[in-house]
């Protein structure tokens, strides 16, 4: 497997879902997705980065069906375990986002802790915009800017959260309208405090 390739969460994903940080930040962005987006059960919504699928799981009820889209061979197989208990339908996707096309549009776009791992913010933008219909949404939470010490291993991690201003002008760039940030989570960690928001946009 070349370097490019590397599951960067092999050694992670059996234990992923046992971190209550984890479970409560993802259910905390959950909740304020579902808050700031009108759902309907006919809707396919692609979870970016879907990893074992909390945040999805806690989608799933308000959809018709949730598409995993993860480069992780290992998360997604924690995924598939649990996928029969979700409230919805569920595909998996293997695929790596910052390199392949998946030829495929959604109702929305859903994704939590994903994008600081794509170099390319400006294209990863523009090919979900590419991949969404009509008055379609995005719904994305990643780290506000912090100094580096949210990893405790910062192999495949690109960004050190995002600046919410730079990370509007690359929506708009890209096409989107109607953007929207909020604060989505706060986590606790012993070296400092972490803010999560959440990004919300339409095509
Ligand atoms: C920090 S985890 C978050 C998982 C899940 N969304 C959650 O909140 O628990 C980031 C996920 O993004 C996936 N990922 C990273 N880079 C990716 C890429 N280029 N294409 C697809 N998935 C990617 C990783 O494999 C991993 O499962």
């Amino acid at each position: 497997m070349d370097k490019t390739n590397t599951d960067h969460f092999k050694n992670k994903s059996k234990s992923w879902d046992m971190s209550s940080m984890r479970v409560q930040n993802a259910k905390s962005i959950a909740d304020l997705i579902l808050k700031n987006i009108v759902f309907s059960d006919t809707m396919e919504v692609m979870d970016l980065g879907a990893g074992t699928g909390l945040l999805s799981y806690f989608i799933a009820p308000h959809v018709s069906k949730i598409v995993a889209v993860d480069n992780s061979p290992s998360m997604l197989n924690e995924f598939k375990n649990k996928a029969s208990e979700f409230d919805s339908e569920t595909e998996i996707i293997e695929v790596d986002i910052s390199k392949d096309d998946l030829n495929r549009t959604f109702d929305g776009i859903i994704s939590s802790m994903t994008i600081h791992h794509v170099e390319d913010t400006k294209a990863l933008f523009s090919k979900l915009y590419a991949m969404l219909n009509e008055n379609g949404f995005i719904a994305i939470a990643d780290l506000d800017t912090e100094d580096g010490s949210f990893h405790s291993d910062n192999a495949g991690v690109f960004h050190y959260g995002f600046d919410r201003k730079m990370l509007e002008n690359v929506a708009k760039e890209a096409g989107f309208k109607n953007i929207r940030f909020d604060l989505a989570s706060t986590i606790n960690k012993p070296q400092a405090t972490f803010t999560v928001f959440l990004m919300t946009a339409s095509k």
